[in-house]
């Protein structure tokens, strides 16, 4: 109920005066309906007893008119008896007598509330009385002989009575005015009313009307505004999707650019290293045209920079997490303390290195050698970033990197990891450098002072080998990178003795071996360098002649294929040979990683393998060990 009041009492704040008071009229005209049936009830009551109160006035004169009538039939009843000696008239003015007193009880009665007409009426009484006293006096003696003369005249009795009269004549017009005026309430009373109500309800229902066509067109406003509000929202939705694709054209465009830079960059680095090796065999073919012999220097130039393209590619693979690793499981506190003096070296006296490395410390399984070029790249790029000195902290910690860590950072697994972080107090970097870091080939460092791949070879094998980094950087303040390596749980194997160094073991013409490879230059570069370690060597340019091949001669011992070529791939030739040919060997090589091979299911973990690119020793060593090992284990 009193929510309701509330309701209506909120309701009524919305509204004009105006509309409050029609909204309030049903009400009003209810409460007027029932005050007017009262006002009826009671002016009734009212009319009715003014009415009786005429009835009354008549009442009072008639009788008035009846008992001078009385009087005035005693004096002829007199009078006749006078004349005519006639009985009957004694019997009559008896009579009139008896009718006087009642219609004298009777005016009494009716006139018990009016002083001045009981005054009147005793006086009248009275002398009524005193006059039929006389007459019937008058009657016995006129009876009995004597002169009768009338004694008592009517005319004071008929000044009472007309007095009386007219007194209630005041009374009967002063009555009828009353009764008249109150007809005229009554009227009103039940007129106005109805009027009134019919009013009310007609301003009601046209406001209740008026309200609806607003309700209407509140409804109309506020479907109108869903409209708008709709469109609005499309207009969002419209907007998110644009926003989506522009976002999406940003991604796309940063990739690009990523890419670009990437081949930009090797465009750049091969073309240099390049240069030198074309300049240098151009060279050697001069000088050995004018029968000089003196080209060692320039082919050693020419080494140098094909081992830099080798070294380069090294680097780009270990970015995309193909290069060759060999994991071996480490204490990596043991391995930094292993390495401060090649890092005091490295680094310069200005640069003080502190080792904060924490005990009872979790091995981790990664590979040693690429380790230490990952603490090499960051030491230096610590170095470069405090170029007036500074303080390099190396540190070591147990880390559990849990959920939210993982929800938090792309592409890492939750779990236990051992942590190396290097810590300098140099310029620090920007967010957007931050952002860029691990990108191959961005560098904030002048041209040829920096090539921009440290961090995503860093990056790259980091992840290659399960763990995760990342770079907290303050402007001005320096810089932490913290690698994360998947901590250890295994059996440690005994770690193995260096192979001491041995000579370039050679071969021997009863040892046939067929090259498979389909890059002309390098086949012709392979076959000549195993002929000249003292194999006898057959060439095929793909699977379908190397089967020929086989067949022609099947005293080859050892196929040497490369895993990628046209047609028949490297894996599908070993399988068919072996399968024809069971005691054959082979040896895969491929630019691509071992374990990029293996996870795509193209090589057998045991399989013999040779990353490319291998140098002639490179080759000598591994197709001796691979000759000299029992066919069902590989070679190391
Ligand atoms: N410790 C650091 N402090 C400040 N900036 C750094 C730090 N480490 C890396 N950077 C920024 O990140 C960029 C990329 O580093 P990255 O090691 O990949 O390439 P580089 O050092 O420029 O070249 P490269 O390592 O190939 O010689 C750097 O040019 C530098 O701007
Ligand atoms: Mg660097």
């Amino acid at each position: 109920m009193l929510a309701r009041l509330r309701a209506s009492a909120a309701n009524l704040f919305g509204l004009t005066p105006w509309q409050r008071i029609v909204s309030l009229l049903p009400g009003i005209s209810a409460s007027v309906l029932v005050l007017s049936v009262a006002a009826l009830i009671a002016l009734t009551a009212l009319y009715r007893s003014q009415l009786d109160l005429i009835s009354h006035t008549e009442n009072v004169n008639s009788t008035l008119a009846r008992s001078f009538a009385s009087v005035q039939d005693a004096e002829l009843g007199l009078r006749g008896y006078l004349l005519t000696g006639d009985e009957t008239y004694i019997d009559r003015m008896e009579k009139v007598r008896g009718h006087f007193e009642e219609e004298y009880a009777s005016l009494a009665a009716l006139t018990q509330h009016n002083a001045a007409q009981q005054a009147s009426l005793k006086e009248l009484r009275d002398l009524a009385r005193r006059h039929l006293e006389a007459n019937l006096n008058s009657l016995s003696r006129a009876k009995a002989g004597a002169r009768v003369q009338s004694i008592y005249p009517l005319d004071s009795i008929r000044d009472i009575v007309l007095m009386m009269q007219r007194r209630e004549g005041l009374l009967l017009r002063q009555r009828i005015d009353d009764a008249a005026a109150t007809s005229v309430w009554l009227f009103l009373a039940a007129t106005l009313p109805i009027v009134l109500v019919a009013w009310a309800l007609w301003l009601w229902l046209r406001d209740r009307q008026a309200g609806l066509g607003a309700r209407a067109l509140h409804t109309a406003d506020t479907k109108s505004a869903l409209v708008t509000l709709n469109a609005a929202h499309d207009a969002t939705a419209g907007e998110g999707i644009a926003r989506e694709a522009a976002e999406g054209q940003v991604r796309q465009l940063q990739k690009m650019e990523a890419v670009g830079q990437l081949t930009g960059g090797i465009a750049h680095d091969f073309n240099n290293m390049n240069a030198v090796v074309m300049s240098a065999i151009s060279l050697c073919r001069k000088r050995l045209a004018r029968g000089e012999t003196d080209i060692a220097s320039l082919l050693d130039a020419a080494m140098d920079a094909a081992q830099r393209s080798a070294a380069l590619t090294a680097r780009l693979l270990a970015f995309s997490r193909l290069q060759q690793l060999s994991p071996e499981v480490l204490d990596p506190s043991q391995f930094i303390s292993s390495m401060t003096d090649l890092l005091r070296r490295t680094l310069g006296e200005n640069i003080s290195i502190e080792t904060v490395l924490g005990g009872g410390l979790w091995r981790t399984n990664a590979d040693a050698s690429q380790l230490e070029n990952v603490i090499l790249n960051l030491c230096v790029n610590a170095r470069d970033a405090m170029p007036g000195g500074g303080k390099l902290t190396l540190e070591t910690a147990n880390v559990s990197l849990d959920d939210a860590y993982a929800r938090a950072n792309v592409d890492v697994v939750p779990g236990q990891y051992v942590m190396i972080a290097v810590t300098d107090n140099g310029e620090g970097m920007p967010p957007e450098v931050v952002a860029r870091a691990f990108e191959p080939f961005f560098t904030t460092k002048p041209v040829g002072e920096g090539t921009g791949l440290g961090l995503s070879q860093v990056f790259g094998f980091v992840k290659q080998s399960g763990g995760n980094v990342s770079i907290y950087s303050e402007l001005g303040k320096g810089t932490t990178i913290k690698v994360y390596l998947p901590r250890f749980v295994g059996v440690e194997k005994a770690v193995l003795e260096a192979e001491p160094h041995r000579l370039i073991p050679r071969g021997n013409a009863g040892e046939i071996i067929l090259v498979v490879e389909d890059e002309r230059r390098l086949r012709e570069v392979t076959v000549a360098g195993l002929r000249e370690l003292g194999y006898t060597v057959i060439h095929a340019d793909g699977g379908a002649n190397a089967l020929l091949k086989l067949e022609h001669h099947p005293e080859i011992g050892c196929l040497f294929t490369d895993m990628i070529m046209p047609g028949m791939s490297g894996r599908q030739l070993a399988d068919e040979a072996t399968r024809r040919w069971p005691g054959l060997k082979v040896l895969f090589t491929t630019g691509y990683a071992r374990e990029s091979v293996v996870h795509n299911r193209t090589l057998a973990k045991s399989a013999n393998f040779l990353p490319k690119p291998y140098t002639l020793d490179d080759l000598a060593l591994k197709m001796r060990t691979m000759l000299e090992t029992p066919l069902s284990a590989p070679a190391a």
